[in-house]
């Protein structure tokens, strides 16, 4: 037998792993899983009904253009069907776009720390991260990373909120940022925790991205509709941006189970709208509970909080975990708590108490 290993491309050397939120503890008097920004609601027995009609033909592929769900999608959002992607959960959308704009010898900017999926799927295409740092509000430096494009820049991820400080960009500093970026540079307006935003001045990447042909806009069904499990996402552009997502999307990629439950959570978008606003309530309510208990805690408009801990963040997440509530931390950083239920919460604001007390 040969000793020789097939040859794997260099790029891949020293990737990142993404580290997915722990799962609850099984078996513990109490085990809340804040660490993925889920939604901790169960599926609406409406939408459930239409992904397990969908599970009777799963010996079938689904359809790959995801008709029915591209035309739910234009008209939700009034948008041509043309401007649509779909993919698997949004990150299968953001990896598209790199490979349909990147590859060795470019580069990506995005703010760091973001999204810890943008630094892997970049490596992965081959062109190289440019990571401009948050600014001491953990806010996006958007003057900072315009000043770091180049000849050689292809993408910009822009995350709003940010995943993990929740942080945003408002309206006029973004249009500015905008007017900077040169028009053969795509710029990517994530906005996964979209619905979770209740500042006005935050803008609707919706209304951005039709005037300007160089912005995507990406959304999720994972958030604030509750279908993580089931993998679909999509992307709002113009052509040729969504014509070139569409080519590179893995065939068959988004399952008919994920087609079905997302048009019928369109159709249920009210009910879970009503939700997103229980969890809205109480996100006000974890965040000012934990600025009483002394913690400086950044302006959140999504779906989670962020201590930066610095030192004492794996030490944090072993209280909350020994306490029941599963939180992300990020090594010497801080950590990410998603707002969960009621009962979870409360767990978690317990044990953020007797922490600071102890500082
Ligand atoms: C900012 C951001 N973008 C994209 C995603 C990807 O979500 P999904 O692939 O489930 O749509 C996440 C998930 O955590 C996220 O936080």
């Amino acid at each position: 037998m040969s000793e020789t290993s097939p040859k794997l491309r260099a790029e891949l050397d020293g990737i990142p792993t993404y580290k997915p939120g722990k799962p609850a503890a099984a078996g513990g008097p109490v085990a809340y899983k804040l660490s993925s920004n889920e939604n901790p609601y169960p599926p609406l027995p409406g939408v459930m009904e239409s992904a397990m009609a969908a599970a009777q033909n799963f010996n079938r592929y689904p359809d790959m253009a995801c008709t029915g769900l591209m035309n739910e999608l234009a008209d939700r959002f009034g948008v041509p069907v043309t401007h649509l992607a779909t993919g698997t959960g949004s990150v299968g959308v953001a990896q598209s776009l790199l490979q349909s704009t990147s590859g060795p010898g470019d580069e990506v900017i995005y703010a760091w720390r973001s999204f810890e999926a943008y630094p892997i799927i970049t490596q992965i295409s081959g062109a190289k991260s440019v990571q401009v740092p948050l600014t001491d509000g953990e806010v996006h430096d958007l003057d900072a990373m315009a000043d770091a494009i180049t000849d050689r820049t292809r993408l910009i991820f822009v995350c709003n909120p940010n995943n993990p400080t929740g942080t945003v960009v408002r309206r006029g500093e973004l249009e500015r940022f905008l007017d900077r970026v040169p028009s053969d540079v795509l710029v990517v307006l994530d906005e996964a925790y979209r619905e979770f935003i209740r500042d006005a001045d935050v803008p609707d990447g919706l209304e951005i991205y039709r005037d300007r042909p160089n912005v995507a806009v990406l959304r999720t069904f994972s958030k604030a509709y509750g279908l993580a499990g089931l993998r679909v996402g999509f992307a709002v552009a113009h052509e040729p941006v969504a014509a070139a997502l569409r080519k590179t999307a893995v065939p068959f990629g988004v399952t008919q189970l994920a087609q079905d439950a997302a048009v019928a959570s369109l159709r249920a978008e009210d009910e879970l709208l009503g939700r997103v606003g229980s969890l809205v309530t109480e996100r006000a309510r974890v965040h000012h509970a934990l600025v009483e208990q002394g913690w400086t805690v950044p302006e959140t408009q999504a779906n989670f909080v962020w201590l930066r801990l610095g030192e004492r963040t794996l030490d944090f997440a072993a209280a909350c975990e020994k306490a029941g509530v599963v939180v992300r931390p990020f090594a010497g950083e801080g950590v990410r708590v998603t707002i969960g239920e009621c009962e979870a919460n409360d767990v978690f604001l317990h044990t953020a108490e007797t922490f600071h007390k102890s500082f």
